[in-house]
């Protein structure tokens, strides 16, 4: 009699040699297409630089709120598997008020376990609490999880240029904690503020054609290029799938 099962040895060979996927979610920023008009998501140019395929799911207008509540991010977590990459990256449609309209998209003002309840009667969590659950998601499959602080805009609106980080950095931040050893954090708005205050002002300003958020194609491999450098500054557990070198890329680690 035939046997079709495999040694434990071959099985598991064959599980460490798979090639992890990356997937993204964010906002237009991230998007293919950004916010239209020529823009483009920074996510389009991710693949670049790293050795293994990437699945940008990012869409345009999407809070950590909405793209929670659109089931988007249960709509990853059931494809990742073991291994993958998911880097979620939210901030630019997450502020704004509840009151007295409530576009669907902000969040409760907080860093923990608050609630808002709009006039409508709907119940909003902080912008931890939807991501610490999508993260969650995703480490319970054994992915790991990359938390990104959201994009500045345009760093160079008023000279000289500045960079201050929004609360949801901080955010961020206790969303890493929250989630445990398998999540991690790339301050990305505070490298692309960085290589903007380098470049100046001329420089920075031909990257955004059309308003002070979506970035041109050259803006968007820019900031690319900043995450792929936190990456690798953090020695992220992406990094070993980064082609580049970590001085090849312009700026200093933070
Ligand atoms: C990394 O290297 C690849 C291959 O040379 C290149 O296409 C890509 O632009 C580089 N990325 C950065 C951020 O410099």
């Amino acid at each position: 009699m035939l046997s079709y099962v495999l040694p434990l040895s071959a099985v598991l060979a064959s599980l460490s040699m798979a090639t992890p996927t990356v997937y993204l979610a964010g906002d237009s920023t991230m998007a293919k297409g950004g916010g239209g008009t020529g823009t483009e998501g920074w996510g389009v140019f991710l693949p670049y630089s790293l050795t293994i395929p990437v699945v940008n799911n990012a869409i345009g207008g999407r809070s950590a709120r909405s793209f929670s509540d659109e089931g988007r991010f249960t709509a990853i977590a059931a494809k990742v598997v073991s291994g993958d990459f998911v880097i979620i990256e939210f901030g630019h449609n997450d502020g704004g008020s509840l009151t007295p309209t409530d576009n669907g998209r902000s969040d409760c003002v907080g860093a923990g376990s608050e609630t808002c309840t709009t006039t409508a009667g709907v119940v909003v969590q902080t912008y931890p609490t939807y991501l610490t659950a999508a993260a969650k998601l995703m480490t319970a499959k054994g992915a790991n999880v990359i938390i990104s602080s959201p994009t500045p805009d345009n760093s160079c609106e008023t000279v000289p240029c500045s960079y201050t980080a929004p609360r949801f950095t901080g955010y961020c931040e206790i969303v890493v904690t929250n989630v445990g050893s398998k999540a991690s954090f790339v301050d990305h708005g505070q490298y692309v503020g960085n290589r903007y205050i380098a470049l100046g002002a001329t420089a920075t300003d031909a990257f955004y054609p059309i308003d002070h958020t979506h970035t041109s194609p050259l803006g968007a491999t820019s900031v690319a290029g900043q995450f792929v450098k936190g990456l690798l500054c953090n020695n992220s557990p992406l990094a070993q799938y980064v082609k580049n070198t970590t001085a090849s890329i312009p700026g200093s680690c933070v």
